[in-house]
């Protein structure tokens, strides 16, 4: 795929954290414009920092692209602030559902509108793009937010993200600690945003069968370097996958996790 299709291109980078802690190792990673593209990894991989280093969180916790390059709709984005990350089109919904817990549900997503350029469209149409889309959260939406449950919580902080009229969004483990059906409720809602939006997404995931459902293609992060990647299709089949991500292998009973873990700091990846 040619360079102006690609509306983010992560190129080679490296982060740090305090200067001295390396997280990530030449890391690149691109996203289609109109994609949906995943980042698969286990817990402490470097998935978060990746998005961060792109939305320019990366700043607030002293941390630091320290080589390589990030752009955006073909320009560089590395050495920019979160702010005017933020008002080019790139917003990300961190992990957690960070609600203003003693706002109510509208006023949280009002605060979104203010990352947003201004031209881009009014409160009201926002407001009413995201009650299309989050109906229930039409419903709460003068609730307190910090009595919501913690489905309405998620719909409500990538509520917010869309209140600031992005063109990409880096959405971090959206499935975490949530009931079947509702991550089933908004993962159907974020791949509605891609198609009826056009807006591009990266998604970090640590549950490969649900990312890969919704994503053509897919990265996948150990200790601060991609692994793999490869279309949804041929990681469901690679067996390594299958056994780390999936949990679908049958070698004899289920693996514990202790095992697994074991197996994988053994494992060479890279030779
Ligand atoms: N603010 C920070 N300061 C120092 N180290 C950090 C910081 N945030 C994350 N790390 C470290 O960076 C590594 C990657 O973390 P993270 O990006 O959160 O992984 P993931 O999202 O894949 O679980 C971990 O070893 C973590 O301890
Ligand atoms: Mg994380």
């Amino acid at each position: 795929m040619s360079k102006e299709e690609m509306i983010l291109k992560i190129n080679n980078i490296e982060v740090k954290y305090h200067e001295v802690i390396l997280v990530i190792k030449g890391v690149s990673i691109e996203v289609p414009r109109g994609g949906i593209v995943a980042l698969l990894g286990a817990n402490g991989a470097g998935k978060s920092t990746t998005l961060k280093a792109v939305s320019g969180l990366l700043n607030h916790e002293d941390g630091k692209v320290t080589d390589g390059s990030i752009d955006f709709l073909g320009e560089r984005i590395d050495k920019l602030r979160a702010e005017n990350i933020a008002k080019m089109g790139i917003v990300q919904v961190i992990e957690g559902r960070r609600v203003f817990e003693h706002l109510t549900v509208e006023q949280n997503l009002k605060v979104g509108a203010h990352m947003r350029k201004p031209e881009s469209r009014s409160i009201k149409d926002g407001l009413e793009m995201v009650y299309h889309y989050f109906p229930r959260l039409k419903e709460k939406r003068n609730e307190i937010a910090g009595f919501i449950s913690g489905g309405e919580q998620q719909m409500t902080v990538v509520g917010r993200a869309l209140m600031t009229a992005p063109k990409l969004i880096l959405l971090d483990e959206p499935s975490m600690g949530l009931a079947p059906l509702l991550i089933h409720e908004i993962f159907n809602i974020i791949t509605r945003l891609n198609h009826e939006e056009h807006i591009s997404i990266l998604l970090v995931e640590q549950n490969a069968k649900l990312a890969l459902n919704v994503a053509p293609h897919a990265y996948v992060m150990e200790n601060g370097r991609i692994v793999m990647d490869d279309t949804a299709e041929k990681l469901r089949q690679n067996p390594d996958i299958k056994d780390f991500y999936l949990g679908l292998k049958d070698v004899g009973g289920r693996k514990s996790f202790r095992d697994v873990k074991h197996y994988k700091r053994r494992k060479r990846w890279l030779t």
